[in-house]
């Protein structure tokens, strides 16, 4: 694989397992240097240590995203420790499924914190940051639900909705700053999260992806990697999806 993201630093946020850990080991294959971010001190710190027993340069930063001073010391702390900051993955999300009837305040509070505003909290300092520098890659991680809605996710739909919203809206913001924008929208992934849905439900999801399997959380990566690379200079305010085929 090309090296091509040497001399390049990555934040990816959520990144101590599943698809960010995904996503941050495909980073360091292609040079980057990856800053580990998540809520999870003991996985952000083996998950760093994995990067770097590949060959891969990685660090580690706990921050909750849904914090707006947490996520501002996230940029800061990078762009202060690694010197400059060229690529931004929003990953962290949590999922709080329950019908609409029976939804409680706490979990639609909770999912629009992590997964909306969690994913503005990292934008905003990094977008200051980007404009200045004339240079910057945003990547942002959404759902197919962002459309189709889905059973039991009304406050993560809705959250993922918004995440469409936000990175097109900062994808017209900033472009002539030479920062792209972009929204991945996976299918479904094998990772912790999906492995907590039933059996039967497991069943049904796959049975509706073209390909008949689950998503890995490197294929994520791999589309990840090329949006960050030189390659991908005159790609924006897209939304891409990497699903294997899944219609919801
Ligand atoms: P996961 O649950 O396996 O990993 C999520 C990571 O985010 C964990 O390490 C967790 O500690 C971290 N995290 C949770 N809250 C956080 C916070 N407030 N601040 C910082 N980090 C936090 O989830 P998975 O499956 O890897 O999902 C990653 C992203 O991909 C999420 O945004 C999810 O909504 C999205 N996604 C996943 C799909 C799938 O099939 N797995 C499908 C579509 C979207």
């Amino acid at each position: 694989m090309s090296r091509d993201l040497e001399n390049k630093i990555a934040i990816v946020t959520g990144a101590a397992r599943g698809i960010g850990f995904g996503i941050a080991g495909k980073l360091a294959e292609k040079g980057a240097t990856v800053v580990i971010s998540d809520v999870n001190e003991e996985n952000a710190r083996q998950a760093a240590d994995k990067i770097k027993d590949m060959g891969g340069k990685a660090t580690y930063i706990l921050a909750d995203v849904s914090d707006f001073d947490q996520a501002h010391n996230l940029i800061q702390s990078t762009i202060e420790q690694q010197g400059d900051l060229h690529i931004l993955v929003n990953n962290a999300g949590i999922n709080r499924d329950m019908m609409l009837h029976k939804m409680t305040k706490e979990s639609w509070d909770a999912v629009i914190a992590v997964n909306l505003t969690g994913v503005f909290n990292c934008m905003q300092p990094a977008a200051v940051h980007m404009r200045e520098k004339e240079y910057g890659r945003i990547i942002n991680i959404s759902s197919a639900s962002y459309l189709n809605g889905n059973i039991g996710q009304a406050n993560y739909s809705a959250a993922k909705a918004g995440v469409i919203a936000l990175t097109r809206t900062a994808a017209k913001e900033l472009g002539k700053k030479n920062v792209t924008v972009n929204a991945i929208v996976p299918g479904f992934i094998d990772t912790e999260m999906t492995r907590g849905v039933p059996e039967k439900a497991w069943d049904i999801m796959v049975s509706k992806i073209s390909m008949g399997r689950a998503g890995k959380p490197e294929d994520i990566g791999n589309m990840i990697a090329f949006l960050a690379s030189d390659e991908a200079s005159y790609i924006t305010q897209g939304i891409f999806e990497v699903g294997g085929g899944m219609v919801l």
